[in-house]
């Protein structure tokens, strides 16, 4: 698809629409866990009882817990370089009007955002982001979470949770994903084990809307064989060079 139809004797210079999809392995050098790695953050805790709205709801606190333990660790992150290429890379596409660009994250993280991603959509929510469930108040927040800490929207106590898409809740944002998906010519998978629907499907409705798909992991994930590219290793290192090659193309 690199080429266009020849019309009047100039070729046409046509669009690749990029659809890049993350995973926590985008953000393991920056030293945030991944989820189903060795050592990973399922091995030592209970996805059941930390990141669905039942266990939630029956220790609160834990979750509370869990979460600030998460976002301090965030604190203290930074990009690596695997982050600042795909911002990189946004940046060119938007310059040289190279077609839409949107990167689908389904980490909680903030380091796209530090690395200058502006087209970014956060399908499993943000760890520094909150909200109430009484009064639906939204807000950023660095500092712990807590039954106690009162709501600044309806200023009441007891209703706030972190931002986040639970195990049996709705991942964010699908309409734009799927309309996005529809029309690309190219998808990115990068640090994902493709376990996680909706996410893992999305590799399929690429190949479908006839997109070349490309796999940028450590290791090969769920639906690998879906890709018709893949490349392994460290995203510190392959994200850069496949961005490289694909930011430089005539
Ligand atoms: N560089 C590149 N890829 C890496 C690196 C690295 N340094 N380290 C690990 N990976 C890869 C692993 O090979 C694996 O494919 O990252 C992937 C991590 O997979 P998971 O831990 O399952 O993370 P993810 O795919 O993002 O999980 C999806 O599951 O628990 C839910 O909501 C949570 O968003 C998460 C979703």
């Amino acid at each position: 698809r690199r080429l266009g139809p020849v019309q009047g004797g100039r070729v046409q210079r046509v669009t690749t629409n990029l659809v890049i999809l993350t995973g926590a392995g985008v953000s393991a050098e920056s030293g945030l866990g991944t989820f189903r790695d060795t050592g990973g953050i399922w091995s030592k805790f209970d996805p059941m009882k930390l990141a669905t709205p039942e266990g939630f709801a029956a220790d609160p606190e834990a979750v509370h817990a869990f979460y600030n333990a998460r976002r301090d660790n965030l604190l203290a992150a930074t990009p690596n370089p695997a982050h600042h290429a795909l911002a990189e890379l946004e940046r060119a596409w938007r310059e040289e009007r190279r077609g839409d660009f949107l990167l689908v994250t389904q980490n909680i993280d903030n380091l796209h955002e530090q690395a200058g991603s502006e087209a970014l959509l956060h399908m499993h929510g943000e760890l520094l982001k909150s909200r109430c469930e009484r009064c639906g108040h939204l807000f950023e927040h660095t500092d712990a979470l807590s039954l106690e800490r009162v709501c600044e929207g309806c200023g009441k106590a007891g209703g706030l949770r972190p931002h986040v898409v639970w195990f049996g809740e709705m991942p964010l944002g699908l309409d734009r994903i799927y309309e996005a998906l529809a029309r690309c010519d190219l998808f990115v998978a990068v640090g994902t084990s493709g376990t996680v629907y909706p996410a893992a499907g999305f590799v399929q409705e690429a190949l479908s809307a006839g997109a070349h798909t490309v796999e940028l992991s450590l290791e090969p994930g769920e639906v690998s064989a879906l890709f018709a590219e893949r490349h392994h290793g460290p995203a510190s290192r392959v994200v850069p060079e496949w961005a490289r090659r694909a930011g430089g193309r005539a």
